[in-house]
């Protein structure tokens, strides 16, 4: 359910709701001192408020908190400052975790209705503050009964901005709240169990969505199709599952479209290595291994309420990797839809497989630019942390559009180098080329792998984002382990970025 997001122009002392959240811009360089804007509070608090700020030092610096009990002297009974940083430093994405920040104290607090003071100035990121709100105040609880069921949920936010409010206030509160909806669709689909969540009901999730959504088209090819088109690293990965595997197209195709973004995404619904078999410890996060095509099934449901004027695809491969007499084996080659032969090494290597048909599919969409979404590497994680993803681009051009929508969207990727030195490490005896490279430049030779499958001159941009254990990005990602929504934002502004 959405939250009920009201807006009003007034000042703190002014909201009333079980919690009363306020941000704080941090003035610079001062020593702690009450900023003017808190003073009515302040004075309704008997100077209780001015006492706590000194004693704890809070200046408003980014990340900064502080609680206090109002014994009923404000029209909330919680009092929670948020440090914002300094003015400069605070944009959208700054906006949206400050919200979010908000909505997960609420949350915490077991608010049901929270009142939140937006510093001056900010009036026009009112997007930002319902796309925060929404996503600070998810959580996944579907499957909680009885007393484990939260008791309380936050339901309302009044909104509070110091001046006027703009003409647009309210359809930017609209805008925010479908994104972020389209990001927390995105995260419940990657949440969903294995036993729940298998090609068949990700593809059906991607139907769901396109018909819940006016203006989508979505064709989805059953395991039949896949063999007849010749996907046959699909067809690898998922003949060892009786859950047959699936590939669905979606797309958002306006009149007048100038451009062509395609995304590709990783749907494998649960990754057990296969007769590589992963270890025992942590196996279960692997029902995480689709987050790249819930990714992009969230991107379409944005796309589909921002109704941008350049045409936007989404491709998803699914399949379950398991072990199995019908199984693909280390040793195997397989043909691709591409044409390409490959020498199956690994078969816990199955991402790049299923992404490699998916990347030569892309080819009848003619893309401007194409960027693909996959956990794909262990290697990534490693070099980069669970809380950010890489990125690799082929051309600088769609680099520097990529680069942008990073900026814009907040989200932590780093751009990974493409070492032209290692595709050594992919060179095959008995196939055109070999699956996998050693440890070493793992996330790159994985790249390197993806890009045998990109036609030359296209435009590409491949994220290997965040694996599952990525539950230490609290703020955006709340109890979404995984890289569930982590790259939606991302997209979503490389895409309006298009449109512009
Ligand atoms: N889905 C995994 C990658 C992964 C693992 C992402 C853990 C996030 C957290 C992928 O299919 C995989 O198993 N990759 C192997 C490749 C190797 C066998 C060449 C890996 O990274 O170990
Ligand atoms: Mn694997
Ligand atoms: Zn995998």
């Amino acid at each position: 359910m959405p939250l009920d997001i009201s807006l009003r122009s007034a000042q703190p002392l002014d909201l009333s709701g079980d919690l009363l959240v306020v941000g704080v811009l941090q003035t610079a360089g001062k020593a702690p001192a009450l900023p003017p804007s808190l003073k009515p509070l302040d004075a309704a608090l008997g100077g209780a408020l001015a006492k706590q700020v000194a004693k704890e030092e809070f200046t408003g610096k980014r990340d900064q908190s502080l609680s206090l009990t109002t014994h009923g002297r404000l029209g909330a009974d919680r009092l929670v400052l948020l440090g914002m940083g300094e003015r400069r430093g605070v944009h959208a994405a700054e906006v949206r975790t400050f919200a979010a920040r908000a909505a997960r104290v609420a949350q915490q607090d077991r608010a049901k209705a929270l009142a939140l003071a937006v510093p001056a100035g900010l009036e026009g990121e009112l997007r930002a503050v319902a796309e925060g709100l929404e996503l600070g105040a998810y959580r996944f609880t579907k499957y909680l009964t009885g007393d484990r069921k939260p008791k309380a949920e936050l339901a309302s936010a009044v909104v509070g901005v110091a001046g006027k409010l703009r003409p647009t206030a309210k359809a930017l509160v609209a805008t925010g709240q479908r994104v972020a909806a389209a990001v927390n669709l995105a995260r419940d689909l990657s949440n969903e169990p294995g036993n729940v969540m298998y090609p068949e009901t990700l593809a059906a999730a991607a139907v769901a969505m396109v018909k819940a959504n006016a203006g989508l088209k979505v064709e989805v090819f059953d395991f039949k199709e896949i063999r007849r088109r010749g996907m046959h690293l699909i067809d690898a990965v998922g003949r060892g599952s009786t859950h047959e595997p699936r590939f669905a197209h979606v797309s958002w195709t306006p009149k007048g479209a100038k451009r062509t973004l395609v995304f590709v995404g990783k749907g494998i619904t649960f990754d057990s290595g296969g007769l590589s078999i992963k270890p025992a410890a942590g196996m279960g996060e692997m029902k995480h291994d689709m987050s790249g095509a819930a990714n992009v099934v969230g991107l379409m449901a944005a796309v589909a309420a921002l109704k941008p004027k350049v045409a936007v695809h989404a491709l998803i491969a699914s399949a379950e990797n398991m072990p199995d007499g019908n199984a693909y084996r280390p040793g195997d080659v397989w043909g691709s839809l591409d044409g390409k032969t490959v020498e199956i090494v690994n078969t816990d290597a199955e991402g790049r497989l299923v992404m490699a048909d998916a990347l030569a599919y892309s080819r009848g969409l003619k893309p401007d630019l194409l960027i693909d979404n996959a956990t794909l590497t262990g290697a990534c994680v490693v070099a980069l942390g669970n809380g950010c993803s890489g990125w690799y681009a082929n051309d600088e051009a769609g680099a520097r559009e990529f680069a942008a929508a990073v900026k814009e969207s907040g989200e932590p990727m780093w751009r990974m180098p493409l070492l032209d030195d290692l595709r050594e490490q992919i060179k095959s005896d008995v196939a055109d080329v070999k699956q996998a490279g050693d440890r070493h430049g793992g996330s790159i030779t994985a790249a390197l792998f993806l890009n045998e499958f990109v036609a030359p001159g296209t435009k590409w941009v491949h994220c290997d984002i965040a694996g599952p254990a990525s539950s230490d990005r609290p703020l955006l990602w709340s109890q979404a382990k995984g890289a569930t929504g982590h790259a939606v934002l991302t997209f979503l502004a490389l895409v309006e970025r298009a449109a512009r």
